[in-house]
């Protein structure tokens, strides 16, 4: 007997290959122009979906949450972040949350690299300067950036982002310094070299460039805050690839702007996609916009781990990516 097909509602544009399997394997509704859902939309498509799969531009809040109806059961978030989603309210509407893990790791690790090197090296300055018609040719004292090798990296938040990053900044002749709830299994401590703080302030006060690479929960909310980002050294640089709000942009927008820190590598915001206006002045700083998992690649690979999850949970069985508050 063919298994009835769950009516699922996609609230963004998703690669053709994924949307086309959707539309095979569910009763779905696809967002062929892209325009993000507002609040009403988003609130109608949650009395009508058995499943929603939406992404990070989707505010899913408590009271969004209260207002869907009694069939939806499953919210399959693409992406691997769900701060955007109450999944502890949605949980107990009896509402199960997925998100994507494991399948941009790769991508978010390497552009996190790219922009630790973009940031020391003043790749995009030096872009600009030939794109300007400005480069008038070498000279020993111009466009000086700082090496890498032999600096030391600390990495707040040492996950599957954190560690893969991690791989690829050993490569680079970094040492790997990092703080995270618990220090990592021996056998990875050793692959790395790397030295656990369990003190976040020793070691922003000790590391050259730091990278945030952790989920923003209510706990990670502004861990760099004002006092923290102040421990750090002058010629330190801040990469942050996770999310905009563990870091006080303010303050580190002010910091940047009077020189009490190097640069900083940013492809995420606080009030996104709203940036803080001083940032966009600022030479000393390499912005980009949230695209450190944008790859085609990565993109289908997670719809489908999506269509996975919509699958294991039509099925009656839990699905892998099951989101638990208290793991995260
Ligand atoms: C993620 O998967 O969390 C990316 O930041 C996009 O949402």
């Amino acid at each position: 007997m063919a298994l009835r097909k769950p009516k699922v509602i996609v609230t963004r544009k998703l690669p053709d290959a994924v949307e086309t399997r959707m539309r095979e394997l569910f009763d779905t509704e696809l967002n062929l122009d892209d325009t993000p859902m507002d609040v009403e939309t988003l609130a109608a498509a949650l009395a009508r979906a058995e499943v929603l799969a939406c992404t990070i531009t989707d505010r899913l809040d408590g009271d969004l949450i209260a207002r869907a109806g009694p069939q939806l059961k499953l919210i399959a978030n693409f992406g691997v972040g769900v701060d955007h989603i109450d999944v502890t309210a949605a949980n107990a509407r009896g509402i199960v949350v997925t998100n994507t893990p494991g399948v941009l790791t790769e991508d978010t690790a390497d552009l996190t690299m790219g922009l630790i090197l973009a940031a020391a090296r003043r790749v995009v300055e030096g872009a600009n300067i030939v794109q300007a018609g400005d480069f008038h040719g070498w000279t020993p004292t111009w466009m000086l950036g700082r090496r890498l090798s032999g600096k030391r990296l600390g990495i707040v938040g040492m996950g599957r982002i954190g560690q893969a990053l991690a791989k690829r900044a050993r490569a680079f002749g970094l040492a790997v310094h990092y703080h995270n709830r618990k220090p990592v299994g021996a056998r990875i401590a050793e692959e790395l070299e790397a030295t656990y703080w369990e003190s976040l302030d020793q070691m922003l006060a000790r590391t050259d460039v730091i990278s945030v690479n952790c989920p923003h929960t209510p706990a990670t909310y502004h861990l760099l805050s004002a006092r923290r980002l102040k421990l750090l050294q002058p010629h330190a640089l801040v990469i942050n690839t996770a999310r905009g709000e563990i870091i006080d942009e303010a303050a580190l927008a002010g910091m940047l702007q009077r020189g009490e820190i190097a640069g900083a590598g940013l492809d995420v915001y606080e009030h996104e996609p709203a940036i803080n206006p001083k940032l966009l002045k600022l030479p000393n700083v390499v912005l980009l916009p949230h695209m450190s998992s944008a790859t085609i690649e990565g993109r289908i690979e997670m719809g489908e781990k999506v269509i996975i999850n919509i699958r294991t949970w039509m099925d009656g069985h839990r699905p892998p990516d099951r989101v638990i508050p208290s793991m995260l």
